[in-house]
Protein backbone atom coordinates (compact mmCIF):
# COMPACT_ATOMS: atom_id res chain seq x y z
CA UNK A 1 0.00 0.00 0.00
CA UNK A 2 1.19 3.63 -0.79
CA UNK A 3 0.62 7.01 1.06
CA UNK A 4 -2.10 9.15 -0.18
CA UNK A 5 -0.80 11.63 1.88
CA UNK A 6 1.20 14.32 -0.27
CA UNK A 7 5.13 14.28 0.92
CA UNK A 8 5.96 17.10 2.79
CA UNK A 9 9.30 18.33 1.35
CA UNK A 10 11.69 21.19 2.40
CA UNK A 11 13.87 22.99 -1.05
CA UNK A 12 16.76 24.22 -0.70
CA UNK A 13 17.85 26.33 -3.69
CA UNK A 14 20.63 29.13 -4.14
CA UNK A 15 19.20 30.98 -7.34
CA UNK A 16 16.17 31.92 -9.15
CA UNK A 17 14.27 28.82 -8.96
CA UNK A 18 12.76 28.08 -11.80
CA UNK A 19 13.35 24.25 -10.61
CA UNK A 20 11.07 25.44 -7.56
CA UNK A 21 8.72 26.93 -9.92
CA UNK A 22 8.37 23.56 -12.09
CA UNK A 23 7.76 22.06 -8.77
CA UNK A 24 5.11 24.47 -7.35
CA UNK A 25 3.33 24.22 -10.76
CA UNK A 26 3.41 20.52 -10.98
CA UNK A 27 1.73 20.19 -7.32
CA UNK A 28 -0.79 22.55 -7.85
CA UNK A 29 -1.85 20.78 -11.42
CA UNK A 30 -2.27 17.58 -9.14
CA UNK A 31 0.82 16.07 -11.00
CA UNK A 32 3.13 15.75 -7.92
CA UNK A 33 1.71 14.47 -4.42
CA UNK A 34 3.87 16.93 -2.28
CA UNK A 35 3.27 19.74 -0.22
CA UNK A 36 5.94 22.30 -0.21
CA UNK A 37 6.52 23.40 4.03
CA UNK A 38 9.60 25.24 3.75
CA UNK A 39 11.74 26.82 1.33
CA UNK A 40 15.49 27.59 2.37
CA UNK A 41 17.90 30.00 0.24
CA UNK A 42 21.72 29.91 0.84
CA UNK A 43 21.65 33.50 -0.57
CA UNK A 44 19.36 36.31 0.82
CA UNK A 45 18.51 37.38 -2.86
CA UNK A 46 17.67 34.45 -4.24
CA UNK A 47 14.75 35.05 -6.53
CA UNK A 48 13.42 31.98 -5.57
CA UNK A 49 12.61 33.22 -2.12
CA UNK A 50 10.31 35.55 -4.06
CA UNK A 51 8.37 32.77 -6.02
CA UNK A 52 8.19 30.91 -2.48
CA UNK A 53 6.27 33.75 -1.09
CA UNK A 54 4.36 34.53 -3.57
CA UNK A 55 3.09 30.81 -3.10
CA UNK A 56 2.72 31.02 0.77
CA UNK A 57 5.34 28.73 1.21
CA UNK A 58 7.05 30.18 4.37
CA UNK A 59 11.06 30.73 2.70
CA UNK A 60 14.01 31.39 5.13
CA UNK A 61 17.77 32.26 3.69
CA UNK A 62 20.96 31.44 5.49
CA UNK A 63 23.70 33.51 3.72
CA UNK A 64 26.54 31.29 3.29
CA UNK A 65 28.76 34.61 3.10
CA UNK A 66 27.69 35.42 6.49
CA UNK A 67 29.48 32.45 7.78
CA UNK A 68 32.82 32.02 8.52
CA UNK A 69 33.03 27.89 7.85
CA UNK A 70 30.89 25.69 5.84
CA UNK A 71 30.26 23.35 9.31
CA UNK A 72 28.50 26.11 11.03
CA UNK A 73 26.70 27.30 7.67
CA UNK A 74 25.37 23.23 7.54
CA UNK A 75 24.07 23.14 11.01
CA UNK A 76 21.68 25.92 10.74
CA UNK A 77 20.42 24.23 7.18
CA UNK A 78 19.77 21.27 9.29
CA UNK A 79 18.16 22.62 12.17
CA UNK A 80 15.96 24.67 10.01
CA UNK A 81 15.09 21.25 8.22
CA UNK A 82 14.81 19.31 11.45
CA UNK A 83 12.26 22.30 12.64
CA UNK A 84 9.40 20.89 10.16
CA UNK A 85 10.71 17.03 9.76
CA UNK A 86 10.41 16.77 6.07
CA UNK A 87 9.51 13.16 4.25
CA UNK A 88 11.81 14.24 1.36
CA UNK A 89 14.23 17.03 0.83
CA UNK A 90 14.62 18.58 -2.68
CA UNK A 91 17.97 20.37 -3.72
CA UNK A 92 16.51 22.85 -6.50
CA UNK A 93 19.73 24.71 -7.88
CA UNK A 94 21.24 24.78 -4.22
CA UNK A 95 25.32 25.21 -4.87
CA UNK A 96 26.72 23.95 -1.75
CA UNK A 97 26.83 20.38 0.12
CA UNK A 98 24.38 19.96 2.79
CA UNK A 99 24.61 17.06 5.23
CA UNK A 100 21.48 16.72 7.52
CA UNK A 101 21.83 13.23 9.68
CA UNK A 102 22.19 9.90 8.81
CA UNK A 103 17.93 9.79 9.09
CA UNK A 104 17.35 11.29 5.97
CA UNK A 105 19.47 8.74 4.15
CA UNK A 106 17.64 7.89 0.93
CA UNK A 107 15.45 10.64 1.72
CA UNK A 108 17.51 13.75 -0.59
CA UNK A 109 16.77 14.31 -4.04
CA UNK A 110 18.92 16.68 -6.34
CA UNK A 111 18.84 17.51 -9.93
CA UNK A 112 22.02 17.67 -12.26
CA UNK A 113 22.12 19.30 -15.43
CA UNK A 114 24.31 16.29 -17.52
CA UNK A 115 24.43 13.21 -17.30
CA UNK A 116 26.51 11.55 -14.18
CA UNK A 117 29.19 11.11 -13.84
CA UNK A 118 30.29 13.46 -16.41
CA UNK A 119 30.49 17.12 -15.92
CA UNK A 120 29.53 17.00 -12.53
CA UNK A 121 31.54 16.90 -9.15
CA UNK A 122 32.51 20.34 -7.22
CA UNK A 123 32.11 23.74 -9.11
CA UNK A 124 30.38 21.93 -11.86
CA UNK A 125 27.09 23.66 -11.66
CA UNK A 126 23.95 25.61 -13.38
CA UNK A 127 26.16 27.38 -16.70
CA UNK A 128 29.36 26.34 -16.00
CA UNK A 129 27.95 22.49 -16.54
CA UNK A 130 26.85 23.78 -20.01
CA UNK A 131 29.68 25.71 -20.98
CA UNK A 132 31.94 22.59 -19.88
CA UNK A 133 29.73 20.20 -22.34
CA UNK A 134 30.11 22.65 -25.10
CA UNK A 135 33.53 23.18 -24.58
CA UNK A 136 34.18 19.15 -24.63
CA UNK A 137 32.56 19.13 -27.73
CA UNK A 138 30.35 16.17 -26.47
CA UNK A 139 27.10 15.17 -28.68
CA UNK A 140 24.91 14.01 -25.83
CA UNK A 141 24.48 15.57 -22.63
CA UNK A 142 21.52 15.91 -20.26
CA UNK A 143 19.78 15.75 -16.96
CA UNK A 144 20.19 13.60 -14.12
CA UNK A 145 18.24 13.07 -10.61
CA UNK A 146 19.92 11.06 -8.23
CA UNK A 147 19.78 10.73 -3.95
CA UNK A 148 22.20 12.63 -2.00
CA UNK A 149 25.14 10.85 -0.23
CA UNK A 150 28.49 12.90 1.17
CA UNK A 151 29.77 14.02 -2.19
CA UNK A 152 29.13 16.08 -4.95
CA UNK A 153 26.65 14.68 -7.15
CA UNK A 154 28.23 10.93 -5.95
CA UNK A 155 24.77 9.14 -5.14
CA UNK A 156 23.11 6.87 -6.60
CA UNK A 157 20.92 7.95 -9.77
CA UNK A 158 17.43 7.57 -10.00
CA UNK A 159 16.33 9.08 -13.60
CA UNK A 160 18.32 10.31 -16.23
CA UNK A 161 17.01 11.97 -19.77
CA UNK A 162 19.58 12.81 -22.54
CA UNK A 163 19.59 16.09 -24.78
CA UNK A 164 21.40 16.41 -27.72
CA UNK A 165 24.25 19.31 -28.15
CA UNK A 166 23.70 21.14 -31.55
CA UNK A 167 26.68 22.66 -33.73
CA UNK A 168 24.83 25.99 -32.95
CA UNK A 169 24.40 25.98 -29.33
CA UNK A 170 25.31 28.75 -26.62
CA UNK A 171 25.17 27.64 -23.03
CA UNK A 172 22.04 29.26 -22.70
CA UNK A 173 20.40 27.43 -25.95
CA UNK A 174 21.54 24.25 -24.48
CA UNK A 175 20.67 25.03 -20.66
CA UNK A 176 16.92 25.54 -22.28
CA UNK A 177 16.62 22.02 -23.62
CA UNK A 178 18.22 20.45 -20.66
CA UNK A 179 16.18 22.27 -18.15
CA UNK A 180 13.03 20.74 -20.19
CA UNK A 181 14.44 17.48 -19.32
CA UNK A 182 15.09 18.27 -15.61
CA UNK A 183 11.12 19.73 -15.51
CA UNK A 184 10.00 16.06 -16.79
CA UNK A 185 12.38 13.69 -14.85
CA UNK A 186 12.43 15.78 -11.35
CA UNK A 187 8.84 15.38 -10.93
CA UNK A 188 8.78 11.74 -12.05
CA UNK A 189 11.26 10.66 -9.71
CA UNK A 190 8.99 12.27 -7.10
CA UNK A 191 6.06 10.59 -8.02
CA UNK A 192 8.19 7.51 -8.06
CA UNK A 193 9.20 7.91 -4.41
CA UNK A 194 5.98 8.82 -3.59
CA UNK A 195 4.53 5.59 -4.91
CA UNK A 196 7.40 3.66 -2.75
CA UNK A 197 8.86 2.17 -6.06
CA UNK A 198 12.25 3.27 -5.52
CA UNK A 199 14.89 0.65 -4.15
CA UNK A 200 18.08 1.20 -3.65
CA UNK A 201 20.49 -1.04 -3.73
CA UNK A 202 24.43 0.17 -3.61
CA UNK A 203 25.03 2.35 -6.08
CA UNK A 204 21.74 1.69 -8.26
CA UNK A 205 18.31 2.22 -8.22
CA UNK A 206 15.62 -0.01 -9.26
CA UNK A 207 12.38 0.91 -9.89
CA UNK A 208 9.81 -1.88 -8.86
CA UNK A 209 6.64 -2.16 -10.13
CA UNK A 210 4.68 -3.36 -7.72
CA UNK A 211 5.34 -0.91 -4.94
CA UNK A 212 7.63 -1.86 -1.40
CA UNK A 213 5.22 -2.41 1.27
CA UNK A 214 5.13 0.32 3.07
CA UNK A 215 8.12 0.44 6.11
CA UNK A 216 5.57 2.14 8.60
CA UNK A 217 3.16 -0.81 8.38
C1 LIG B 1 19.22 23.86 -12.60
O1 LIG B 1 19.49 23.71 -13.95
C2 LIG B 1 19.82 22.72 -11.83
O2 LIG B 1 19.89 21.55 -12.54
C3 LIG B 1 21.20 23.22 -11.57
O3 LIG B 1 21.07 24.58 -11.32
C4 LIG B 1 19.94 25.08 -12.03
C5 LIG B 1 19.10 25.86 -11.05
O4 LIG B 1 18.25 26.72 -11.69
N1 LIG B 1 21.76 22.50 -10.49
C6 LIG B 1 23.05 22.19 -10.42
O5 LIG B 1 23.86 22.57 -11.23
C7 LIG B 1 23.42 21.32 -9.22
N2 LIG B 1 24.77 20.86 -9.34
P1 LIG B 1 17.11 27.47 -10.86
O6 LIG B 1 17.78 28.25 -9.73
O7 LIG B 1 16.45 28.37 -11.83
O8 LIG B 1 16.19 26.42 -10.33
Amino acid sequence: MTSTKPLRCVVLLSGSGTTLQNLIDQQELGQCPIEIVRVISSHKEAFGLERARKHNIPAVAFHRKDYDTWETFNEDLVRAVDEVKPDLILLAGFMFLFRPGPEYHGRIMNVHPALIPAFCGKGMYGHHVHEAVLAYGVKITGATVHFVDEGYDTGPIILQKAVEVYDDDTPETLAARVQAAEREIYPEAIRLFAANRLRIEGRRVKIVDPPLLDPSM
